[in-house]
């Protein structure tokens, strides 16, 4: 099964990007041939400057291969290291209807949050079509906010392969119904947007003050501590199989603890959990050509596949 997912670089990850995004992502690659690019060309719609939009695709290239991207399992690149999606986005605009773009709900949102309008902002499905179509890919493991795309992407194959034969695998779309919504230090979605994320990338010491941070009720140290709704052990059991949650929830019960032993034992938990994640990290950082030598080979890997299809859609249309 040939599964692509595309990663829009926006900063520093957080623990609610990691549970919710990254880790079942990668976990793919076990059993799926998984393709896998830094979308920096739809990053480009909302990019500030150049230095940012590079900075973000080298953290993104670092941070997924640290976490687990196993570049003998996964191709990883660069989106704009294979630019032929950029000419199938253009013909795939012939066969992509105004009306459809127009009911976009992420172009309204957009537009409804007071970003000017431009035309790379309208057309980014059609970009997006084009990554998928180009790689015959079969699954496209995706957010809720991105299954309409998908569903365009299907819309805009099959009025290309009604008129001119099969060329085009129709995608579809897969959404982990499971995976939960992370809470942020407040208890509401984790989000960078909203200042309430624990990054998963900190020293010991700041992510320690993080954790500090979470709001907790204010039961006297020496009682017995309501676990249910606690956003510390909310947090932790994200970390823990159901025998130690059980455990946890013992040590609340039994009142012995304050929460800032709760907060402590979430930072180890989170310390641990991302120590090997860490290693690899501090490794590609010192060895950033090694990095580019994977994304390098990931881009000719994914070039060799669209350029095959590409033959055959130039071929299909006449040009
Ligand atoms: P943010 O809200 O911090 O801007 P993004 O929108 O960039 O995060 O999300 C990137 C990915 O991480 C998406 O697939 C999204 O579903 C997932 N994600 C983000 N925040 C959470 C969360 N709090 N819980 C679960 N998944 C999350
Ligand atoms: N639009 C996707 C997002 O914001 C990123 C993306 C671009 C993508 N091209 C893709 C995802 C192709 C899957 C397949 O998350």
């Amino acid at each position: 099964m040939r599964v692509l997912t595309g990663i829009q670089a926006s900063g520093k990850l957080h623990i609610g990007n990691y549970f919710g995004a990254m880790k079942p992502m990668i976990e793919l690659q076990e059993e799926h041939e998984l393709f896998t690019f830094i979308a920096n060309y739809h990053s480009l719609t909302t990019s500030k400057d150049a230095a940012t939009l590079k900075q973000y695709t080298i953290d993104a290239a670092v941070d997924y291969l640290s976490l687990g991207i196993d570049p003998n399992k996964t191709t990883f690149w660069v989106q704009s290291d294979m630019p032929e999606v950029l000419e199938l986005y253009w013909i795939l605009s012939k066969f992509t209807p105004m009306g459809l773009l127009e009911r976009a709900h992420s172009y309204k949102d957009k537009v409804a949050k007071g970003i000017t309008a431009n035309h790379a902002l309208f057309s980014y499905p059609v970009l997006m079509a084009a990554d998928i179509l180009i790689l015959d890919t079969q699954k496209v493991p995706v957010g809720k906010d991105q299954i309409q795309h998908v569903e365009m992407t299907r819309d805009i194959a099959i009025k290309f392969n009604n008129e001119y034969g099969d060329i085009f695998t129709l995608p579809e779309h897969v959404v982990e119904e499971n995976v939960a919504t992370i809470p942020g230090i407040d208890g509401q979605k984790m989000s960078k947007s909203y200042g309430n994320a624990i990054d998963l990338f900190m020293d010991e010491k700041p992510l320690q003050k993080r954790c500090n941070k979470i709001v907790s009720s204010s039961t006297p140290l020496g009682e017995p501590l309501e676990y249910d709704g606690d956003h510390i052990y909310n947090l932790a059991s994200l970390f823990l199989d159901s025998e130690q949650k059980l455990e946890l929830q013992e040590r609340y019960r039994r009142g012995k603890e304050g929460y800032g032993h709760f907060k402590k034992y979430l930072k180890e938990l989170i310390w641990e959990e991302l120590g090997e994640a860490r290693e690899k990290r501090a490794y590609y950082l010192d060895h950033m050509d090694e990095v580019n030598d994977i994304l390098a080979h990931g881009a000719k890997k994914a070039r060799n596949i669209a350029s095959l299809k590409m033959e055959k859609v130039r071929d299909a249309i006449g040009l």
